[in-house]
């Protein structure tokens, strides 16, 4: 008997120009185009494991060793759906490709780091998921158009699809054939950026992403003037900084979107405060560290930015980690005084005991 299985793993990515709204709930259809940098390092990623078999009753999931419930017409259903359609279109096509369209599938899926805690596992997660089912249905499809169904499971997901530095491109259409993520530069482009990702708190968040923005666009005047007259114009410099390797429009950007988000965040209504205190504090770090730094004409030396969670995620270049992660860990050390859990990962050539 032949086993039709097959497993995938997806990193995630951390936003520098945030996703936050959606135009349509159900094809999940942004806002504003969103632009990210996807980890490469092994430290935060979802491993999905897929297999199709004639003797399943149903389709089931597992996310970190328990089962989960697919709803029906939910997300996790609906990426499912999607990738039978394109399996049925490969069966049509070959005579001799097994008719795993017909079959229900057993997902198991885990997460080597916090779930729903702020750092992104719902963008691993359905990127993981997608590509284990593409490749169990030997789908010849592009990243781009695998990129449009992650999308349905967790928009940001759509970007964890690429490597290196990812728009999401909103698109204008009403049926999202036209937003999807695509490559604005390999990682290889600017091999010196980094990310720390400072684990401030792996507590699961109290308002879901997906929540959270529904009430945001519902409530709040601020994400109306973020979307008509703040994003495009920094899509367009993020990405122009990406291009010309400007660390310094890059951070300064960066740090002005996490902030505005957070801003709208607040001006929901009930309001949503995702940071605490030691996030706060890291800021003041980072926005002292920047001032010596530029008063001395060395220019930015590191951008935070802030998910839907307390945890920071640092963007800086490899001859300033060093500094940067002795400085973080001289003020947070792992038993400081906030009684939570801090732990620095580094992205990119180095882990912390072995920077350059
Ligand atoms: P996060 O900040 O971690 O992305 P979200 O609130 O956006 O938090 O999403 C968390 C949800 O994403 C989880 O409750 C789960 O439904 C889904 N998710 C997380 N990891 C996986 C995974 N590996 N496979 C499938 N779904 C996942
Ligand atoms: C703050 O992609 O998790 O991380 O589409 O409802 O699943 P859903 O939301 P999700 O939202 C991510 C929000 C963010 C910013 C970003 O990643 O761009
Ligand atoms: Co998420």
């Amino acid at each position: 008997m032949a086993v039709y299985q097959a497993t995938a793993s997806a990193p995630v990515n951390i936003a520098c120009i945030k996703y936050w709204g959606k135009r349509d709930t159900k094809l999940i259809l942004p806002t504003n185009s969103s632009l990210s940098v996807t980890l490469d390092q092994d430290h935060l990623r979802s491993t999905t494991t897929s297999r199709a078999d004639a003797s399943f009753e149903k389709d089931r999931l597992w996310l970190n060793g328990t089962e989960e419930e697919i709803k029906e017409g939910g997300r996790m259903a609906t990426c499912i759906a999607e990738l039978k359609t394109l399996r049925k279109e490969v069966e049509a096509k070959d005579a001799h490709a097994p008719k795993l369209s017909t079959f229900h599938v057993h997902i198991s899926s885990f997460n080597n780091f916090p779930t729903a805690a702020g750092l992104a596992s719902s963008a691993s997660g359905f990127a993981a998921l997608v590509a284990s089912l593409a490749q169990l249905y030997a789908l010849p499809v592009t990243p781009s158009a695998l990129s449009r169904i992650a999308r349905q499971g967790s928009g940001s997901a759509c970007r964890s699809l690429f490597g290196g530095f990812v728009a999401w491109e909103m698109g204008v259409k009403a049926d999202g054939s036209d937003s999807f993520a695509v490559e604005v530069a390999p990682q290889s482009h600017w091999p010196e950026m980094h990310a720390l990702i400072c684990v401030v708190s792996d507590d699961k968040k109290g308002t879901s992403s997906t929540a959270g923005m529904q009430r945001t666009v519902q409530t709040s005047e601020l994400l109306q003037h973020r979307i008509k007259h703040v994003v495009p114009a920094r899509m367009d410099a993020i990405k122009k900084a990406i291009t010309a390797k400007d660390f310094d429009t890059f951070a300064t950007i960066t740090m002005q979107d996490s902030n505005q988000f957070h801003a709208v965040a607040l001006d929901t209504d009930p309001p949503i405060f995702y940071m605490n205190d030691v996030s706060r504090s890291i800021i003041a770090l980072i926005v002292e560290l920047n001032r010596a730094s530029v008063a001395a004409g060395k220019g930015i030396k590191a951008a935070y930015t802030y998910d839907a969670g307390p945890n920071a995620v640092i963007y800086a270049l490899q001859h300033n980690l060093r500094e940067i992660v002795n400085l973080t860990m001289t003020y947070f050390p792992q038993s400081q005084a906030f009684n939570d859990p801090f732990s620095l990962y580094a992205k990119g050539q180095g882990v912390p005991g072995e920077l350059p």
